[in-house]
């Protein structure tokens, strides 16, 4: 019997890509992608609207054939051993792919039962309690908000713990708290060794929440570095004497405060 690509020893970068190209017909999108990620960090992929994230995401994932360049995810080749990339990752969409008739607990004990676990329902349970879902964990779906639903997406990409996982804009359309929420689990990821590449159009997101930061732009990374090396990349910042000003960020979550369950939550911790 093979031994699971997951729990196989791998040496190297949890993700390396070299010169990633694709084009639809006429259109240019990868023109040699470089990327890199340490194993147990967290990578944001910046780019506007049609830069080529979720290209990149489908290529790295096994998704989409690239038309040049090679690319490892987890030490695996993702064309010539693509059964073992997918065993080594997990993709959270940009859409979520939650079963709205089922209840929070009964989506993650099926999909549990399919990646053949031995007590899914005790899978269910810690991951409902992991992402702050237990109270709503048996209410229907439908009946969640959109940051709940964001965290029970990625509570499931965890089941079976892929070292990898890929989330392709895991906050967009979430408001300030629920974004904030997603940022607390991906960082509970990172923490437990989980390698985590996200694509966002919130730079802020990423400054938050990456180790290292990429910006692809016209086909190519064309700045790649931990927040404080892009930062050099700008002129010293001029002293001024100004007021520091509250962000409108600030301001929304001072007078929004925590209501319902997340300040039921926040009183248990
Ligand atoms: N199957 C396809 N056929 C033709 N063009 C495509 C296809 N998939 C993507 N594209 C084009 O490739 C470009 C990159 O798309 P991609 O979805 O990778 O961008 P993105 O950076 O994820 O954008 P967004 O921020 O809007 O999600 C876009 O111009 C898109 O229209
Ligand atoms: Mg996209």
């Amino acid at each position: 019997m093979s031994i699971p690509a997951t729990t196989r020893q791998i040496s190297g970068p949890a993700i390396l890509a070299r010169g990633l190209e694709k084009s639809y017909k006429q259109l240019r999108v990868l023109r040699g992608v470089d990327i890199e990620v340490a194993r147990g960090s967290i990578f944001a992929l910046l780019g506007s609207n049609g830069a080529g994230k979720t290209t990149v995401v489908r290529i790295l994932s096994t998704l989409l054939k690239a038309d040049a360049g090679t690319a490892r995810v987890n030490g695996f080749d993702v064309t010539a051993q693509a059964a073992d990339v997918r065993e080594s990752i997990s993709l959270t969409g940009q859409f979520a792919a939650v079963d709205e008739i089922l209840t929070g607990r009964e989506n993650l004990v099926l999909v549990a039962r399919l990646r053949h676990l031995s007590d899914p329902a005790a899978v269910a349970a810690d991951l409902l309690e992991r992402f702050s879902l237990t109270e709503a964990g048996d209410r229907r779906v439908a009946t969640y908000s959109g940051g709940m639903r964001r965290r029970l997406d990625i509570a499931m990409s965890l089941i079976g713990d892929p070292p990898v996982i890929f989330l392709d804009e895991p906050t967009t359309g979430l408001d300030p708290e629920a974004r904030i929420e997603v940022w607390r689990a991906v960082e509970e990821l990172a923490r437990g060794g989980t390698t985590v590449l996200l694509t966002t159009q919130y730079l802020e997101e990423a400054e938050q929440l990456a180790d290292r930061i990429a910006i692809l732009h016209e086909g190519r990374i064309i700045v790649d570095g931990t927040l404080a090396e892009l930062k050099q990349l700008l002129p010293a910042a001029e002293v001024r004497y100004v007021e520091k000003q509250p962000s409108l960020e600030d301001v929304f979550l001072a007078v929004v405060g925590r209501t319902g369950e997340d300040a039921q939550r926040q009183g248990r911790r």
